[in-house]
């Protein structure tokens, strides 16, 4: 929760100018309530690779503040850079020398872009396509839902295996006249395991439509994986029918955040992600990607921070990841009660309940509760519900107190089944259960609205969102209602399974 720094809220600019020093001071202190990063509490959002490459990045961030990428002619040094820091990533995942693409601020773009260039070539190719369609695991990255959702392409999405990779016959299956791209993850975020690439690109080629393989998360990570001689599922370039694809600077590149590439095999493609207006009155417009101005700093941080760790120091920073993910792994896999998900592909470990335990069934949200109230920055799934750890090099000091404090939470949990019906432990069981999946939309969006409202802040989670009456009941006979929703859960997910078995 945020610590009040300022004894109150800011709402006007002040008359006089506030000193510096007090400025910072107060930065500081605004950051004391935050996740705690530093001390390796945290698997996700941020991506250490140690005090001396931040300093170089922050250095480099600096020297750039304030040029602005959106004029290639005034800031030449920024294009050649973005153009280098492109080349670099397309030689890494054997892009040819006809693979191009643009930096992104992020993944979250790059798959904006993707799905964009893919809707507009195929408005080119087949133009009898009026509603545009992807098909994409059930697992890929929300960014596919908010690009469809901006870009009016209708989302298909095929499910999941026992070993959490996507059905390549239930993608086949979901094909049709409509469809303008498929998508595949390398790896995908919540279970961490690469899907069949191989098998999407012949698809892909036998059926005509471009393939994308969203390496956000592995692009600067599975290349060093491969390397260090563990087996991982071909998923680049080098596969046919691959024909774009986004991996993020700013996560295993260790790169300052607002930083992402998405390359594609040629300019065939490429092409269709631009955007040009020729009639404005301040003039002729064109930019490559979905931002005007294009802030200097992160192009320049990629561009050093990639070479300052070179090859070898993304092997180093890969294997500490690794050994780390393993350790935490073995630990896991010993604590009676919890099982791990998905295959051992990367650096992403993902825990949920075991099917079968002597002490009986761990309910997956009390124990996260748990962790939580031991300092541990907590990132809780559905469908199962599990909790993911995203393993970075910045871990390996902290695997024995994880592993230590998760047993020790399972057993309090055991210990106190009531848990399960309280606290956040209850809301997000319930908002993962409640099969009317609006009522949650709804409810999320109120969150929302209330965190931007006028003095809106960060979210209150003690008070659940889903309110109604789902929320009446749940906060009137806790134990009961979550029961109620586990037998509903089950049955729509029977219902799901067998239905996307026969589609
Ligand atoms: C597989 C994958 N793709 C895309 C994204 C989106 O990246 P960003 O948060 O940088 O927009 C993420 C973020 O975690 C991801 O894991």
């Amino acid at each position: 929760m945020l610590k009040p720094a300022e004894p109150t809220p800011v709402t006007h600019l002040p008359e006089c100018p506030r000193p510096r020093e007090e400025l910072l001071t107060a930065l500081r202190s605004l950051s004391g309530g935050d996740a705690d990063w530093r001390r390796g509490r945290v698997f996700s959002l941020v991506y250490d690779a140690g005090d001396a490459h931040l300093a170089l990045l922050k250095q480099a961030h600096a020297l750039y503040f304030c040029e602005n990428g959106l004029n290639p002619m005034a800031f030449q040094s920024l294009k050649r850079m973005e153009a280098e820091v492109v080349r670099m990533a397309a030689n890494l995942l054997h892009g040819g020398p006809d693979a191009v693409g643009t930096m992104t601020s992020g993944g979250t773009e790059s798959l904006l872009m993707a799905v964009k260039a893919a809707r507009d070539r195929a408005r080119k190719h087949k133009p009898w396509i009026r509603r545009p369609e992807l098909v994409m695991p059930d697992s890929a990255h929300v960014g596919f839902d908010k690009a469809a959702h901006y870009f009016g392409v209708k989302i298909r999405r095929a499910c999941l295996g026992p070993d959490f990779r996507v059905d390549v016959r239930s993608m086949k299956r979901l094909i049709n006249r409509n469809t303008v791209l498929l998508v595949g993850s390398a790896p995908q975020y919540p279970h961490g395991v690469v899907d069949a690439i191989e098998e999407i690109g012949a698809l892909g080629l036998a059926k005509g439509i471009p393939v994308h393989v969203d390496a956000c998360v592995g692009g600067f990570l599975l290349p060093f994986v491969e390397q260090l001689g563990r087996p991982v599922p071909r998923w680049d370039f080098r596969v046919p029918g691959v024909t774009s694809i986004s991996a993020d600077l700013h996560k295993y590149g260790y790169a300052a955040k607002g930083a992402s590439v998405i390359l594609y095999r040629s300019m065939d493609y490429l092409k269709h992600q631009f955007f040009v207006a020729t009639d404005w009155p301040g003039g002729i417009y064109a930019s490559p990607s979905m931002p005007g101005t294009r802030p200097g700093g992160p192009i320049a941080a990629a561009w050093a921070g990639l070479q300052a760790l070179g090859v070898d120091g993304y092997r180093a920073l890969t294997q500490s990841a690794l050994h780390s993910a393993d350790r935490l792994r073995e630990g896991i896999a010993r604590i009676d009660g919890l099982a791990l998900l998905g295959l051992p592909h990367c650096t992403i470990v993902t825990w949920g309940a075991a099917a079968k335990s002597h002490g009986g069934a761990v309910d997956v949200y009390a124990v996260a509760d748990q962790m939580e109230q031991r300092g541990w920055h907590v990132d809780r799934q559905q469908r199962p519900a599990c909790v993911h750890l995203t393993v970075m090099a910045q871990h390996a000091a902290v695997v024995d107190d994880y592993l230590g404090d998760l047993a020790e939470s399972v057993r309090v949990v055991r210990a106190h089944p009531e848990l399960r019906s309280k606290g956040n432990a209850a809301m997000y069981g319930m908002m993962a259960k409640v099969p009317l999946r609006f009522m949650v939309g709804s409810a999320v969006r109120q969150v929302l609205e209330g965190m931007y409202a006028p003095g809106g802040g960060a979210p209150d989670l003690k008070k659940p969102p889903v309110g109604g009456v789902v929320g009446a009941l749940l906060e009137r006979h806790g134990e009961k209602v979550q029961r109620a929703l586990d037998l509903v859960d089950d049955a729509r997910r029977q219902v799901k399974d067998t239905v996307g078995r026969y589609l």
